[in-house]
């Protein structure tokens, strides 16, 4: 499995500091809320080769994550677990330290390596406050690494005027009809990672004639296709499914060659947002 080295750079010294590596390829477990629906399909991606797991509080089921790593039998420290601290939830200093250990207690894990805020605090005020308390997580051992998700451009520059550390990784949705192009280099510009969540749109488009005809000439499904070009981007890519042979059809989508079809991917952006889009809140 492909790795990237992630690291919160320290705004004062430049330094690179908590490195870790990360799988730039894992499974996302929004929207698997039936009871075993998650551990199932989580088991089945690791068996297949996938390494990391995707999850949130807001998900429901950081537990069934926790059970399916340890019911697999793979050593904790080969498999990289992101959670993330719920908008609602992301109000002061103290209360990110109490999710953070509420997180940690649903996935009965010691650490997780990837904490994200999972999207830019409403109270405009709350912002410096909520992110120290994400590097005390991080200071603290309770995370190998702290970031952000759905954070615009202007979100991760005022960060600059409060944080200690920046984040690691920006997790922003990104797929062929939303490509992002300016928000990703501001995200690689303040030292972090692109995770690109909903690679797949959520299904929204796969039957569309562009991404088809892409397919076809490359002898892959459409959903391969698009997640391809969100790795091929650069991104760390999370497509969900809980059907096991979509999850091993994602795993595959990374043998293929996409050269030759840079013109015909640009040609399918349209702004498309499938879910919600928070980096454009003030
Ligand atoms: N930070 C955030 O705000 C945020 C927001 C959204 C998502 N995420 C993360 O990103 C992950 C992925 O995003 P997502 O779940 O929104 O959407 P997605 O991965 O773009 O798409 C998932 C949808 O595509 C279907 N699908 C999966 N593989 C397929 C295949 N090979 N062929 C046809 N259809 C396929 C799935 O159905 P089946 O399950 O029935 O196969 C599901 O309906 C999430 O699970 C979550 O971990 C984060």
């Amino acid at each position: 499995m492909d790795r990237v080295t992630i690291a919160n750079t320290s705004t004062s010294t430049s330094e690179r500091l908590h490195q870790a590596e990360m799988p730039r390829f894992g499974l996302g477990v929004y929207l698997m809320g039936e009871p075993g629906e998650c551990k199932s399909s989580v088991l089945h991606a690791l068996k297949q080769g996938y390494r990391l797991i995707d999850t949130a509080m807001a998900y429901g089921n950081e537990d069934e994550v926790g059970q399916a790593i340890r019911e697999s039998g793979i050593p904790r420290e080969d498999i990289f677990v992101v959670t993330k601290l719920r908008q609602p939830h992301a109000n002061s200093h103290e209360e990110t330290l109490q999710r953070c250990q509420q997180s940690l207690e649903n996935l009965g894990l010691d650490y997780m390596d990837l904490y994200l805020i999972h999207a830019p605090p409403k109270d405009l005020n709350a912002r410096a406050s909520v992110w120290q308390g994400m590097e005390e997580c991080l200071s603290n051992g309770w995370t190998r690494s702290i970031g952000v998700s759905n954070y615009g451009a202007h979100h991760l520059d005022a960060m600059l005027s409060y944080a200690t550390v920046m984040p690691s990784v920006n997790q922003i949705e990104i797929n062929p009809w939303l490509q992002r192009p300016a928000l990703r280099a501001a995200t690689e510009g303040i030292g972090a990672k692109v995770m690109a969540y909903s690679p797949l749109a959520r299904g929204h488009k796969l039957t569309d004639p562009g991404i088809s005809k892409i397919a076809v000439s490359l002898g892959c499904t459409p959903a391969q296709a698009a997640i391809k070009w969100c790795f091929d981007a650069g991104a760390i890519t999370i497509p969900k499914s809980n059907k096991p042979n979509r999850i091993s059809e994602n795993l595959d989508s990374l043998k293929f060659d996409l050269s030759g079809t840079e013109e015909e991917f640009a040609a399918l952006e349209e702004s498309y947002v499938s879910g919600w889009d928070p980096t454009s809140e003030p």
